[in-house]
């Protein structure tokens, strides 16, 4: 097979003038609201015995929330992602997002979904002022959905992204997580749905996080597919991919964004795996029971409960944000202590 060469525009990545280190280059809070999940994803989940972690009274309240956007906010953050676990099985999801669209200075407010249920959520969130969504997917074979996601029925996937679409939602992305052997013989059918629809698809490599299925294989590194790797098959399936300007891609994340030739999408490279981006990073996650924890891999985490309850003492937040920021590894290490739905997956 011959791979033909890629077009590259040139940086990709936003250049920050402070380091990762200072909180002046932090743009972007993740605010997992549940570590709970109506799917069990192989990458995602343990076979068995899931050790939840967040239960009453730990759980961060929607006014917890807002006060801890309410100092991202001052302290410059702009953009803000609502994630999980999954976000929609938090009954009152609809408020938090009301209330963190309220807070002067949150610039961008997103969420992450399985699509699952969707599609009962799509308005009254387009209502609370949520100004669009990231879905994620992983085979767009029915079988292979249900296999990977153990039960998933991707026919409520898609009434999701349907629902998304009848709202009005724009600028849709779609992440897949591509792991040899299981999914990444699609690669091009995933890519072809960016020929008609306006949809960013954003390849992520697998990353060993946690207690998972595949984590608990024994070799979970055999999963990672470099996405140069996939780049080079779709180059050979669809000619050169033609870089985008990463600026012109709505939200501030580290993905290498490139289109199919005539194509009306994009598709995004998250590679976390073969080239860590660590030296740009930009965010910090929120766990749903008030960790702000620095990194994805590595600990760094303070618990903010402490300042927050019974009253939030905003001052306090505010030193213990910058301090976060500081513990943010020069590099990340090749296995994370949690999994995604546990930091703000
Ligand atoms: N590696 C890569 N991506 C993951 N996600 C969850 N766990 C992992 C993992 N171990 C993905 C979800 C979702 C996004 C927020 O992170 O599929 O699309
Ligand atoms: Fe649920 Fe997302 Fe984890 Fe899948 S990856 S089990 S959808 S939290």
């Amino acid at each position: 097979m011959i791979s033909l060469p890629i077009i590259d525009a040139g940086p990709q990545r936003p250049v920050f003038a402070n380091g990762p280190r200072s909180l002046a280059s932090v743009k972007l809070l993740r605010l997992s609201i549940t570590d709970r999940c109506n799917l069990r994803c192989v990458y995602c989940m343990p076979d068995d015995g899931v050790q939840w972690m967040a239960a009453q009274p730990d759980l961060l309240t929607p006014a917890d929330f807002q006060a801890v956007s309410e100092v991202a906010a001052s302290l410059g953050i702009t953009h803000f992602k609502i994630t999980g676990g999954e976000p929609t099985v938090r009954s009152d999801l609809v408020e938090i997002v009301k209330r963190i669209r309220a807070i002067p200075g949150v610039r961008d407010l997103s969420l992450t979904t399985n699509g699952i249920l969707f599609d009962r959520y799509a308005v009254p969130l387009k209502e609370a002022g949520l100004d669009r969504v990231t879905f994620s997917i992983d085979s767009l074979k029915p079988d292979r959905f249900a296999t990977i996601t153990r039960g998933g029925k991707i026919e409520q996937f898609w009434a999701g992204m349907h629902a998304a679409e009848q709202a009005g939602y724009t600028r849709t992305k779609i992440n897949v997580v591509m792991m040899a052997g299981m999914n990444d013989d699609e690669v091009a059918d995933f890519a072809r749905l960016t020929l008609d629809h306006d949809w960013t698809v954003r390849f992520i490599e697998y990353m060993p996080l946690g207690e998972s299925g595949i984590t608990a294989s024994a070799d979970p590194d055999a999963a990672i597919v470099d996405n140069q790797v996939l780049m080079a098959r779709l180059g050979d399936a669809f000619g050169p991919l033609q870089a985008v300007d990463r600026a012109t891609e709505v939200g501030v994340g580290p993905a290498h964004v490139y289109r199919v030739p005539g194509g009306v999408g994009r598709l995004g490279f998250i590679s976390a795996m073969s080239q860590p981006f660590c030296e740009t990073c930009n965010r910090l996650r929120l766990t749903a029971i008030g960790e702000l924890r620095s990194c994805l891999f590595d600990g760094g985490e303070i618990d903010l409960r402490p300042a927050l309850r019974p009253k939030p003492d905003k001052q306090q937040l505010a030193g213990l944000f910058e301090q976060c920021a500081t513990f943010k590894p020069e590099t990340h290490s090749h296995h994370g202590n949690r999994a995604m739905s546990q930091l703000g997956g």
